[in-house]
This record gives C-alpha cells, sequence and structure tokens, in this order.
C-alpha cells in the first residue's frame, strides 16, 4: 500500500522563503497547500515550482486574516501541520504603518492559531527572525540572548513568539517551531524562483544584484564606521535553500514528539561585511560593482551572526551553501528575472 502524503498548509507559500520551502516539502514527500493573498508575489511562481519540482501546488488565494476561510481551508484538507510565512516585512515602513504590520502580522498569526486550535491542528513552524536579538551584547547569537525590538516589524515577530509560548505552555499537545532567520540571500540553482522585491530594493543583496544588471547604477553602502574589521557592517548569509531544508528538519523534528517548544537560529555562523558581499557578487556576476560609501541607516546594527550549535545538536541540520554559490544563484536568478520583464 502506498502511504497518503500529508498535507502542510504553507502561508505565504508564493513568496521568497515560501516557495522555496515548498519546494524543499515537496521533495522530502509532502503534499503543499499555499494560502497567499499575492500582496507581495506573483502567482507564476506556482508554474516555476511545477517546472522545478514536477508538481504545483494546490493554491487558494486569501487572507490569513479571514477566519471564515481558515475555517473552510481546515474543514475540506486533512493538513497536518502549518508553515507560517505570510507577513509583511519591510522594516522602515513597519515605522510608517505599524497599524498595518500589527493587523497583518499579529492579528493574522491569531486568527490562523485559532482556526488550528478549532480544528486540532497543533503543529506549527513559524517564520521569525534574528531581529528579535536587538542589538546584540553577545556575539556569536545564542537562542537564549535576551529578545528586544527596535521597530515594529521586530515587535510583530517577538509578540508572535510569546503568543506562542503562551499557547504552548497554556495546552498539551502543540508542537511549535520558532525559527529565527538570519540574512536569507540566494536563490533556486535552477533559476526559476528567487527574491523578487517589488520597487527598490531594502536589502543588500537584492540591490547589489540589480547594480550588476545594470538597473541601478551604484550600491549606497550605509556606513563604513563601525568597529568591524573593513568599517562596514557584518551579517550572517545564508542560502535560502539551506534555510528551506532548515525547515523541513524542523518539521521532522517536530512530529516524532507529543509536544515541543523548539527555538532555533537558522543561520550560517559566519558573517561578510558589505564590502565582502559586493566583492562576492562581482566574482559571481563577472561584473563590476560601483558603490558609494553614505551615512548609516538608521536603526542599522554594526554585526551580527548565529551561534548555529543548537539547530545542528537537535536538528541535525547544518547551513552548507557557501557565498560564492549564493551570489551565483541570486545571479542566474536576477539575469532570468530581468531577461523576462525585458522581454528577452
Ligand atoms: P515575502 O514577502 O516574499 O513572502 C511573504 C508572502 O506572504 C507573500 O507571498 C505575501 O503575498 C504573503 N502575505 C503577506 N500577508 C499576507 C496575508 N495577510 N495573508 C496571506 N498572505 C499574505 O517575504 P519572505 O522574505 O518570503 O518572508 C517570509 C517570512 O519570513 C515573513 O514572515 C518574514 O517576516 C520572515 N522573515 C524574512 C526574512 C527575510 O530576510 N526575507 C528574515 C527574517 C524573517
Ligand atoms: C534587515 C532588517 C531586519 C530584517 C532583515 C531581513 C533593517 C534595519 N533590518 O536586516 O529586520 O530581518 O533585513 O529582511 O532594515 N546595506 C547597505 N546598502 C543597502 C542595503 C543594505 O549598505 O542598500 C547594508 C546594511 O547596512 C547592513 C547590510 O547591508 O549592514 C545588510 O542589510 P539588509 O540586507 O537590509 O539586512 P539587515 O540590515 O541585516
Amino acid at each position: 500500500m502506498i502511504a497518503e502524503k500529508e498535507t502542510v498548509l504553507v502561508t505565504g507559500g508564493v513568496g521568497y522563503i515560501g516557495s522555496h520551502t515548498t519546494v524543499a516539502l515537496q521533495e522530502a514527500g509532502y503534499r503543499v497547500l499555499i494560502l497567499d493573498n499575492l500582496c507581495n508575489s506573483d502567482v507564476a511562481v506556482l508554474k516555476a515550482i511545477a517546472k522545478i519540482t514536477g508538481e504545483e501546488p494546490c493554491f487558494i488565494e486569501g487572507d490569513i486574516r479571514d477566519r471564515g476561510l481558515l475555517d473552510k481551508i481546515f474543514s475540506n484538507y486533512r493538513i497536518k501541520a502549518v508553515m507560517h510565512f505570510a507577513g509583511l516585512k519591510a522594516v522602515g515602513e513597519s515605522a510608517e504603518q505599524p497599524l498595518a504590520y500589527y493587523d497583518n502580522n499579529v492579528n493574522g498569526s491569531l486568527q490562523l492559531l485559532q482556526a488550528m486550535q478549532e480544528a486540532d491542528v497543533r503543529t506549527i513552524v513559524f517564520s521569525s527572525s534574528a531581529t528579535v536579538y536587538g542589538d546584540p551584547q553577545s556575539l556569536p547569537l545564542t537562542e537564549n540572548h535576551p529578545r528586544s525590538a527596535t521597530n515594529p516589524y521586530g515587535n510583530t515577530k517577538l509578540m508572535v513568539e510569546e503568543i506562542l509560548e503562551n499557547l504552548y505552555a497554556s495546552e498539551a499537545g502543540w508542537r511549535v517551531a520558532l525559527l529565527r532567520y538570519f540574512n536569507p540571500i540566494g536563490a533556486h540553482r535552477s533559476g526559476q524562483i528567487g527574491e523578487a522585491p517589488q520597487g527598490t530594493p531594502n536589502n543588500l543583496l537584492p540591490y547589489v544584484a540589480q547594480v550588476a544588471t545594470g538597473r541601478r547604477a551604484q550600491v549606497q553602502v550605509f556606513g563604513a564606521d563601525y568597529d568591524t574589521p573593513d568599517g562596514t557592517g557584518v551579517r550572517d548569509y545564508i542560502h535560502v535553500l539551506d534555510l528551506a531544508q532548515g525547515h523541513v528538519a524542523a518539521l521532522a523534528y517536530c512530529k516524532q514528539s507529543d509536544g515541543e517548544l523548539l527555538t532555533v537560529n537558522l543561520g550560517t555562523g559566519k558573517g561578510y561585511s558589505v564590502l565582502e558581499i559586493i566583492a562576492a557578487f562581482e566574482q559571481a556576476s563577472g561584473k563590476h560593482i560601483p558603490y558609494q560609501v553614505v551615512a548609516r541607516r538608521p536603526g542599522d546594527i554594526a554585526e551580527c551572526w548565529a551561534d548555529t550549535e543548537q539547530a545542528y545538536r537537535l536538528l541535525g541540520w547544518r547551513a552548507s551553501r557557501t557565498l560564492p554559490e549564493m551570489c551565483e544563484d541570486a545571479w542566474r536568478w536576477e539575469q532570468n528575472r530581468s531577461g523576462q520583464a525585458s522581454g528577452g
């Protein structure tokens, strides 16, 4: 007898990290059902996923704040677990529109959790962020580093972590994974899916990639006077496919227990500076990438990288892809994408 595939509901599965995780879940033998309102993604991603895996995920266009829709989904599908990516993520925008962020990220998560509780689906993997560590007091960042928030976006992540912790403590049977991402970059090696920011990218890597294609003139380096080896900010960049595989490992870990609250960093444990990233991308693309040092970006920290031991000890998972691979994959995707955009 062939075992029935387990269905995982992936909220925000059309987006950058959700789409790569959908590929990893399908490759690990799960059936994926995506719920996404497409506010920051393109439905064409579903066909691109099918090109990679041979299977188009089921898709429902809708909002995680729509409780009626959630109830229907949980009663119509036999969902085993939820991976919750849906949310807004732009730090600057969150300071301008805090209510939109609390509504989408916190209220949306509450609606989802209430629907899960009602349907007796008690396994959830949540997209948290290294932003919950605030300004690092010590490096590398371990999971027990004190938490704080410096902007509304970060606060939404902190609040949802706390809601999930309270829920876990209140009732037996919840299996909760809080995954704290460091800086996901790169794309699927097929060049079919990747990061597709709307408008001017907020994050370094997509900006650098657009300078390499000639779409933007030069990178603005936000400060070269930090207390770091070359004065520019240092971050722990992780390949999005390593991150995706970390989710599959976290789900497997949760499933083998009756109740679990797992909190792990998903990073590589190694930091690179802005100038090192620019140099690595020049190498991967063969393009000269001009840059100009400008003022620090308000709210930025000097440096940040993960302690990865807990993830390895508990999940047996480590990131394996190198910075050159991250840049090569991001470059392949950016070329495909800019070719498509110009009709080429
Ligand atoms: P993304 O914007 O590419 O994907 C998010 C997806 O969620 C999009 O497809 C969007 O349309 C959808 N969405 C948003 N609000 C929704 C709602 N109310 N209902 C249904 N769908 C909704 O972002 P991403 O980079 O893939 O990030 C995924 C998650 O990971 C987010 O929660 C983000 O905060 C978190 N995260 C991202 C990073 C990063 O660097 N990209 C770092 C740490 C944490
Ligand atoms: C930012 C968010 C963080 C979020 C993360 C992933 C802020 C303050 N923080 O983190 O909450 O979890 O994205 O989405 O926005 N840089 C430049 N020029 C650029 C862009 C960035 O020099 O055009 C520098 C930054 O100063 C930083 C590094 O590049 O040193 C990485 O920046 P970015 O990609 O925005 O990520 P974070 O700042 O780590």
